[in-house]
C-alpha cells in the first residue's frame, strides 16, 4: 500500500469548503493508502496564538475530523509536538536550506513585501520544518492545496540534497494537488472561494454553524436571473456551487439532480439543499459533541503518537548517524 501524509494547521474553524475539498477526500484516501495525518501545532506558533486557543483549536479539529468519518484504525492521527523527531529533523533541514531559497517562499515573501512587522524567524524557517514533517515518514504522496505545492518542491530538493551529500536516506515525495475535491465558492459571492476569512459570514457555512442558520444561508444564496436549472459554472456559478454541494453531500450525480428539477424553480431546489445541509450538520455535530465528551480525542492522539514515533525515531537515528551526531 502506498503511503500518504498530510499536516493540518490548527487555526480557525472548518467550513463546508474544507469538508468537501479536503476532509471528504481524506475519507476516500484512508481506504486506498496507508495514511498519516498530523496537527501541525509547531507551525501554528509561527504567528502569535494564545495557548488556550491553540489547545481548543487542536481538540476541536480532531473531534471534527473523527466526526467527519476519519477512522483512527485506518489513519494514524497525531500531534506534531508529540513526536520530537519533527523538531530534530527540522533543525537538520534548516541547516540544509539556503537563505536564498527560503526567501523565495511565498508566505514569507508576501508578508515581508506587505511590510508586515513582527515576522518571526519561525515563519522564515517553516518550510524546512515542513520538509522534516514529510521526510520522516517516507510518504509516496503529500496531498496539499496549490499554495503549499512550493513547500513540497522544496522538500524534494532538500531530500535530494541530503541523499546526495550523505547517502540515500529519504524517499522523494510527490505533491498531490490534482485529485483534491471540488472547490466550493462563497454563497454570497460565487466568484470567490468559500473561506473562513471571508468578509460576509453569510457566504460561508461553518461545520459548527447552527443547522437552522446554515439552512437560511442556503436559502439566501446568490444565484442568477436565468431561471433554468442546469450545471453551468461559467454563466451560473452560484447555482453550480449549490448543485456541487448537494451532489457531494448526498452522493447523487449532478446530472441526476438537474434532471429531477427540469422545469422547476430555484426556490424548490434550495429547499432540498437547505435540508441536506441541515441534516448533514445536525448529524455531524451530534457525533462531534459525543466525541468531545468521550475522551476519544486523547486516546486517538496517544495511539497515533506511538505509531508515528516508531517510524520517525527510526529515521532520525539514521540521520543522526549520517551527519555525525552519533559517535
Ligand atoms: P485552508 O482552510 O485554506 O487552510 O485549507 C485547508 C484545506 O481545505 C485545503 O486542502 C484546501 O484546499 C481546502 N479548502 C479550503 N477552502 C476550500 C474551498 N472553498 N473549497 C474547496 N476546498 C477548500
Ligand atoms: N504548511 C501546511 C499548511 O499551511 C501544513 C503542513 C505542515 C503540512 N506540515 C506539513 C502539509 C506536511 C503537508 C505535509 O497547510
Amino acid at each position: 500500500m502506498k503511503r500518504m501524509l498530510s499536516g493540518i494547521k490548527p487555526t480557525g474553524r472548518l467550513h463546508l469548503g474544507n469538508y468537501i475539498g479536503a476532509i471528504s477526500q481524506f475519507k476516500k484516501y484512508q481506504d486506498e493508502y496507508e495514511m498519516f495525518i498530523f496537527i501541525a501545532n509547531e507551525h501554528a506558533i509561527t504567528v502569535p496564538i494564545e495557548a488556550k486557543d491553540l489547545r481548543k483549536n487542536t481538540k476541536d479539529l480532531i473531534a471534527l475530523y473523527l466526526a467527519c468519518g476519519l477512522d483512527p484504525e485506518k489513519v494514524t492521527i497525531f500531534l506534531q509536538s508529540d513526536v520530537p523527531a519533527h523538531a530534530q529533523l527540522g533543525w537538520v533541514m534548516i541547516c540544509m536550506s539556503y537563505m536564498g531559497e527560503l526567501q523565495r517562499m511565498t508566505q514569507y515573501k508576501d508578508k515581508t513585501a506587505k511590510g508586515e512587522t513582527g515576522v518571526t524567524a519561525g515563519l522564515f524557517t517553516y518550510p524546512p520544518l515542513m520538509a522534516a514533517d514529510i521526510l520522516l515518514y517516507d510518504p509516496d504522496y503529500v496531498p496539499v492545496g496549490v499554495d503549499q505545492k512550493q513547500h513540497v518542491e522544496l522538500t524534494r530538493n532538500l531530500a535530494e540534497r541530503f541523499n546526495h551529500r550523505y547517502s540515500d536516506t529519504f524517499k522523494i515525495p510527490e505533491p498531490l494537488t490534482t485529485k483534491v475535491g471540488q472547490k466550493i465558492f462563497s454563497l454570497q459571492d460565487p466568484e470567490k472561494k468559500m473561506s473562513k476569512s471571508a468578509a460576509d459570514p453569510k457566504g460561508t457555512i461553518d461545520l459548527l454553524d447552527d443547522p437552522a442558520a446554515a439552512r437560511k444561508k442556503i436559502m439566501s444564496a446568490k444565484t442568477d436571473s436565468l431561471g433554468i436549472i442546469q450545471f453551468d459554472p461559467i454563466n451560473q456559478p452560484g447555482l453550480a456551487n449549490l448543485l456541487t454541494i448537494q451532489s457531494v453531500l448526498t452522493n447523487e450525480p449532478v446530472e441526476s439532480i438537474v434532471s429531477r428539477y427540469e422545469g422547476k424553480g430555484y426556490g424548490e431546489l434550495k429547499k432540498e439543499i437547505g435540508q441536506t445541509v441541515f441534516d448533514f450538520l445536525s448529524n455531524l455535530q451530534e457525533k462531534y459533541n459525543e466525541i468531545l465528551k468521550s475522551g476519544k480525542v486523547e486516546e486517538v492522539l496517544k495511539n497515533g503518537a506511538e505509531k508515528a514515533s516508531y517510524i520517525a525515531n527510526k529515521k532520525i537515528r539514521k540521520v543522526y548517524k549520517k551527519v555525525g551526531f552519533t559517535l
